[in-house]
């Protein structure tokens, strides 16, 4: 990038001289409604920790703390040859995995397919058609002609699951946007395994993975101080591995209480009944118009999905407001399209490297037909700024509730996900925040979140290996049918 050169982040204060003053009063009223103090953070932390616990018990709370059946790390000599199956929000994507001898590597080939946006309203039989379909291509492509025995994979699911076995698990409810009919409430992997034997693919489903906990294993496979895989993409969430004697709600499994046990949290969920999330009246509006209202309170604050909505919504507001009509006498129709605006256009703001906001100015004209005037775009940028820094900081919480819970007070945390890897300042603003929550003032922070191994690939086929390993060795509790898992899998 050529011109002015870049500005220094995250806030600008110095450069709103020219702003008049009801854009300011705006500018400060969204400050006081975005910001989260220092204060406010310890105390949403608190109130997490506590709905971790109790999401672990046999009455449940708002997080479900799914238990995975992932039962401990891998020691980085796994080995074996593996399928990994991702179905993302946008992409689905096929891997095939070689565990080699040498500790913690691994070799990975892969295609992807686009997931068509109808199918995340179609039927239920489409999906699964549609997902067995590409598992066929990537077999006939990769092993034409081979002899195979049964691959088994890992299938990455990143929806909230409970599983009672590893390789089944009820949908709880869609999130992210997706909305197929005949699906929650009902066991994911039947209806998939059919499409798949429908089609003589020679395939065996050996784990049910949700993308955090694939994030966790991927990432403790090179990295033995991971203790916490998170997502902060399309949606928000986070797994980390527990002791079987701190899960109240499997007391009636029996199993050695030193046993480990991945959790999935399904932290987007965390204070659904709004005791202590800062809500502002816009992600009021997010949640009343959202397909699934009341749920998902965390994540609709965090995730990909719904920052530019966020943003969207407040710009919309002010355009409305007598006092203020940012855009005057313009039309605002695209403006006023739901989901018109995602987060890589507020990353685009954020990322504005001139004093003049010259690539803001060229995004509203592009993408809304808008001409924001100087102080308009300041205002956006101070919002863009405003949504941004409270993702990450609410995100620290979450994290920062596990270590406590855990009594972690040192640790590597491995994050994925769009916001994560391309938003500006995120990784920066979320360590800011842990700082503040955890009282730190050294130079080198205890507790890192850092960019995790691919979960969804990796991850998953480790896990397929992990438990395939575990049956083999009579480990069999979470496990349906021991014996049709490792029929034809290399097992006897
Ligand atoms: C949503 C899903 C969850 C997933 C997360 C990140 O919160 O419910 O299962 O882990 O998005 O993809």
């Amino acid at each position: 990038m050529v011109g002015l050169g870049p500005r220094k982040p995250p806030s600008r204060k110095g450069s709103m001289a020219g702003v008049p003053k009801d854009l300011l009063d705006q500018i400060n009223r969204l400050e006081e409604l975005f910001t989260v103090p220092q204060e406010k953070l310890k105390q949403i932390t608190e109130h997490f920790k506590a709905e971790l616990t109790k999401g672990l018990t046999v009455e449940g709370g708002s997080i479900p703390m799914n238990p995975t059946w992932c039962m401990g790390f891998p020691t980085g000599y796994e080995t074996g040859t593996f399928l990994a199956l991702d179905m993302g929000g946008t992409n689905l994507r096929v891997c095939e995995i070689s565990l080699p001898e040498e500790k913690g590597e691994f070799d990975i080939i892969q295609s992807k397919y686009r997931m068509p946006e109808e199918l995340k309203t179609g039927t239920a039989q489409e999906l699964w058609d549609y997902v067995a379909d590409c598992l066929q291509q990537f077999i006939e492509y990769h092993h034409e002609g081979e002899e195979l025995g049964r691959l088994p994979l890992g299938f990455t699911f990143s929806y909230p699951a409970s599983q009672d076995y590893i390789d089944h698990g009820v949908l709880q409810r869609w999130t992210k946007g997706f909305d197929i009919d005949g699906v929650e409430g009902k066991d994911v992997v039947p209806p998939f395994e059919a499409a798949l034997a429908e089609r003589g693919v020679p395939i065996k489903l050996t784990a049910l993975v949700n993308d955090t906990t694939g994030t966790l294993i991927a990432s403790a496979y090179t990295d033995d101080q991971m203790k916490i895989g998170c997502i902060f993409g399309t949606g928000c969430n986070a797994a980390y591995m527990e002791d079987c004697g701190s899960v109240p709600k499997l007391a009636h499994m029996k199993l050695d209480p030193k046993l480990h046990m991945a959790i999935n949290c399904e932290w987007g969920a965390f204070d659904n009944e709004h005791k202590v999330l800062p809500r502002t009246p816009y992600d009021i509006i997010i949640d009343k118009e959202s397909p699934r209202p009341g749920q998902q309170a965390f994540e609709k604050m965090i995730a990909g999905l719904y920052l530019g909505e966020i943003f969207r919504l407040v710009l919309a507001d002010l355009h409305g407001n007598p006092d203020v009509c940012i855009f005057e006498g313009q039309d605002i129709g695209k403006l006023k399209k739901a989901y018109s605006l995602d987060a890589s256009f507020l990353a685009a703001i954020e990322e504005d490297p001139f004093e003049n906001l010259s690539e803001t100015a060229d995004l509203f004209a592009n993408k809304l037909s808008l001409t924001a005037t100087q102080p308009e775009l300041e205002l956006c940028r101070r919002l863009a700024e405003l949504i941004g820094t409270r993702a990450a900081r609410l995100s620290a919480c979450g994290v920062a509730a596990i270590c406590k819970k855990k009594g972690w007070e040192s640790c590597h945390v491995g994050a994925d996900g769009s916001v994560f890897n391309k938003y500006p300042h995120f990784k920066a603003r979320g360590a800011v925040a842990l700082r503040e929550i955890l009282g730190w003032t050294g130079r080198k922070d205890p507790i890192e979140i850092l960019p995790a191994e691919d979960g969804s690939g990796v991850g998953a086929a480790l896990i397929a290996a992990l438990t395939l390993k575990r049956v083999r060795e009579g480990q069999n509790a979470g496990i349906r049918d021991p014996e049709a898992m490792l029929k034809g899998c290399g097992g006897k």
